[in-house]
């Protein structure tokens, strides 16, 4: 794949940013910072913020879309080159038909452009792609796009690159619950749905659950995505817009990840219990 141009023009290697090759000033600070060892196993972004983006510029909001490719673009490449295990993007929500037609159509020319032209890098990257959602009601020429590009990259070992596409958290779940009741009918073994099924029925059955969820443009929602997944995912919010999402500010969320402490509803390491000795029934 190709470096994308950084806007900072003073570049220089560093030891530690030999993953991402040749890197600006910010970004070797940043490097300097960043445990490539405790890295997020998946990070999902919700791209969002392109409408502004152009707005502010007083262009057409599809100019905002088709530079928001540049900044895809740009995450795949870095969270590949870092070695991170998965990377979805929120592309189109089964909420975004609701927006005029022509916005659908050219977000869904765009698509077919993006994976036409950058099949054959993803590809030759190790990278395997796949969709998330309800795939067959997309148009038919994006089907045929996205279901050659999932077939090409079946058999990549490298980072999955997930495209969440007509998406939506709820319908991802109702989709599990009926597929999971379709398969009990099938065998004739009508049970009670358990929770450690859902996981495998899923749209992203056999990844990682997400650890960091970002979403620029400063809004602080979740929109319905990858409902079930996020429940111990750390959230990064930033006033960024989806286009002005540059590596420096993937690489700064990053860090805000390593930050955090991660508990999962236990105590920290070594913390006391507020009640040291177990409370004994008292004598009567
Ligand atoms: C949200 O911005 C963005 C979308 C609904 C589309 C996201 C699509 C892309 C970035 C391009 C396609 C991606 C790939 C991977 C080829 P918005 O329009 O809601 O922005 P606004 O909130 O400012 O109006």
């Amino acid at each position: 794949m190709t470096v994308p141009h950084t806007k900072d023009h003073r570049t220089l290697q560093v030891a530690a940013s030999g993953l991402l090759g040749t890197v600006s000033a910010e970004e070797a600070l940043l490097l300097a910072e960043l445990d490539l060892q405790r890295l997020p196993r998946h990070v999902a972004i919700i791209m969002d913020g392109n409408g502004r983006w152009a707005q502010r510029r007083h262009l057409p909001r599809v100019a905002g879309h088709r530079s928001g490719v540049q900044s895809a673009r740009m995450a795949i490449e870095t969270c590949a080159r870092l070695k991170i295990e998965a990377l979805t993007l929120y592309a189109f929500s089964v909420e975004n038909w609701r927006r005029p037609k022509a916005e659908i159509d050219f977000l869904m020319q765009l698509l077919r452009e993006y994976l036409r032209s950058e099949l054959p890098l993803i590809h030759k990257n190790n990278i395997r792609f796949r969709v998330l959602g309800r795939s067959d009601e997309l148009p038919a020429s994006v089907q045929r796009e996205v279901r050659e590009a999932a077939e090409l990259t079946a058999r990549n070992t490298g980072m999955i690159l997930a495209l969440a596409l007509n998406y939506g958290g709820r319908a991802e779940i109702v989709d599990a619950v009926n597929s999971i009741l379709a398969e009990q009918r099938a065998a004739h073994a009508p049970e009670q749905v358990q929770e450690s099924q859902l996981a495998g029925h899923l749209y992203t059955a056999g990844m990682p659950e997400p650890d960091l969820l970002i979403r620029t443009s400063g809004e602080m929602r979740v929109s319905n995505f990858l409902l079930w997944q996020i429940a111990y995912a750390e959230i990064y919010f930033t006033e960024t817009l989806w286009p002005d999402f540059s590596r420096p500010r993937l690489i700064e969320a990053l860090l805000e990840f390593q930050k955090r402490e991660r508990r999962y509803g236990a105590l920290r390491e070594g913390e006391q219990p507020l009640v040291a000795a177990p409370v004994r029934a008292s004598a009567r």
